[in-house]
């Protein structure tokens, strides 16, 4: 029964294309095929053949052999050469049986073959046979098809996944970074609050200690110029103490216990700058600046070492304006930046004895839309591979404790999703790393 081949044929009937020359056999075969269910169309010869299996696409073709101008054969190869894959099953049906003409048949392209006269038992069930197996083959392409579909869609959900995760790990990095940076910044504004006020009295009474020691050497000095004999008790104290070196002495100690003073009260400044927790708003900053107060802040790092030379910073500041921005979180970045550069310089200290190491700030206004800061150390450079992970939340080479992996991750939410500008990193192993930051100006 026809109907086992295909689940759907009684809506999709095989259209089958009978294809001879002779009308007699035309009808007859047109009859037997209807009979079995099928639908049917006819074409007397092989030009006809082409064009209708191009404009109709039968599911297979019943072909003459022996046909005047283009015979089965040349049509069965023309066929194949016009349609290629999409070419349906030929079964040819001719008179010749002979084994070259079976073989021929074969060689241009026919699925199967029927001699003549016509055993149509046979007929039948090869065509029965073939539609079979051409329902067959359609359907598992049509399976491949639909897995290849399928492994599609999954692909799609596994790289929305991926993105999801990539955004929870951001998202994830901004909080504990925000929790640490803002109990760090508590801790940053209590400290530099409780100097302020011990340092704000030293600095206050430094200058009256200035003056009262002045006039009491003075008044030493007087003395001595008056009461050439002083009392022995009097002369042993002068003796013991050298009096002149004290004189000459005494303002210089000041001088530097004033310079001293004024250099806690920078740094208190520079904490209490650093830490501005409260600021939520953007407003226009000078970008040196903000350099320079992180800097200060690291010169512990950056200055002569046991196990090196100081840090040479080149600062080439060009001609910034001010930016609208949030200050105190470029600070961050520049802080973060500067030391990652002071972490591979002393790598490279470490290694190599010679080694002179730098930091280079070049900061431009690249046109009137956004300004841009460059800072390079000719430290160890990077790999491709940690290069390709430098923005990766988490992603540290040092070692537990040292680093946590976030520095650059926040950096980069910081200057891109934060100020709208970009953060790109330039290195190579061996010569040096330069992270460039474009911020726009507004
Ligand atoms: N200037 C640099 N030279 C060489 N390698 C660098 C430089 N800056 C960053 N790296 C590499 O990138 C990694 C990630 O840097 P990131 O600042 O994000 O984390 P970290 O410094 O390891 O830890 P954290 O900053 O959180 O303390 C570093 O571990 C280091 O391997
Ligand atoms: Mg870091």
């Amino acid at each position: 029964m026809v109907t086992k081949i295909d689940p759907d044929f009684q809506k999709n009937k095989p259209l089958i294309l009978v294809v001879d020359d002779e009308n007699t056999l035309q009808l007859v075969m047109r009859r037997a095929m209807e009979k079995d269910g099928y639908r049917v169309a006819v074409a007397s010869n092989g030009e006809q053949c082409l064009s209708a299996c191009q404009q109709i696409q039968p599911d297979m073709v019943l072909l003459d052999g022996i046909m005047p101008v283009m015979d089965g054969f040349a049509s069965c190869a023309a066929l194949r050469e016009l349609l290629g894959e999409l070419c349906p099953p030929v079964l040819m049906i001719t008179a010749l049986d002979d084994r070259e003409s079976v073989d021929k048949a074969f060689a241009v392209g026919a699925t199967d073959y029927v001699t003549k006269p016509i055993h149509w038992a046979v007929l039948r069930q090869r065509v029965r046979r073939i539609l079979a197996e051409r329902w067959a083959w359609t359907e598992l392409l049509r399976q491949v098809e639909r897995k290849e579909q399928l492994a599609e869609q999954l692909e799609q959900k596994a790289a929305a996944l991926e993105e999801t995760l990539y955004q929870l790990k951001q998202t994830q990095a901004q909080l504990v970074q925000t929790e640490k940076m803002s109990s760090l910044g508590q801790l940053v504004a209590g400290v530099a609050h409780e100097i302020n006020n011990p340092v704000t009295f030293i600095s206050g009474n430094l200058e009256h200690t200035g003056r009262y020691a002045i006039e009491l050497l003075d008044l030493v000095r007087l003395y001595r110029q008056h009461y050439l004999q002083p009392m022995p008790e009097i002369q042993a104290k002068l003796d013991e103490l050298d009096l002149d070196f004290i004189a000459e002495d005494m303002p210089k100690m000041l001088e530097s216990m004033t310079v001293g003073v004024g250099r806690i009260q920078k740094i208190v400044l520079c904490l209490r700058s650093f830490s501005r927790l409260d600021e939520s708003e953007m407003k226009p900053a000078n970008i040196h600046e903000g350099i320079d107060s992180t800097l200060l802040l690291l010169e512990h790092r950056l200055k002569e070492r046991p196990s090196g030379l100081a840090i040479k910073v080149l600062k080439e500041y060009g001609n910034l304006p001010l930016v609208e921005c949030y200050p105190s979180q470029l600070n961050q970045v520049f802080m973060n930046i500067f030391n990652n550069a002071i972490d591979a310089l002393e790598e490279k200290m470490a290694q190599q004895e010679d080694f002179a190491p730098m930091i280079r700030i070049v900061t431009e206004s690249e046109n009137a839309k956004q300004i841009s800061i460059r800072i390079a150390d000719n430290g160890p450079g990077m790999t491709d591979a940690v290069q390709k992970r430098l923005f990766d939340p988490f992603f540290t080479t040092k070692t537990v404790g040292k680093g946590t992996g976030l520095g650059m991750a926040i950096s980069y939410q910081i200057v891109t999703n934060r100020h709208g500008g970009g953060l790109k990193c330039i290195s190579q192993p061996g010569l040096g790393t330069e992270l460039s930051i474009a911020i726009p100006i507004r």
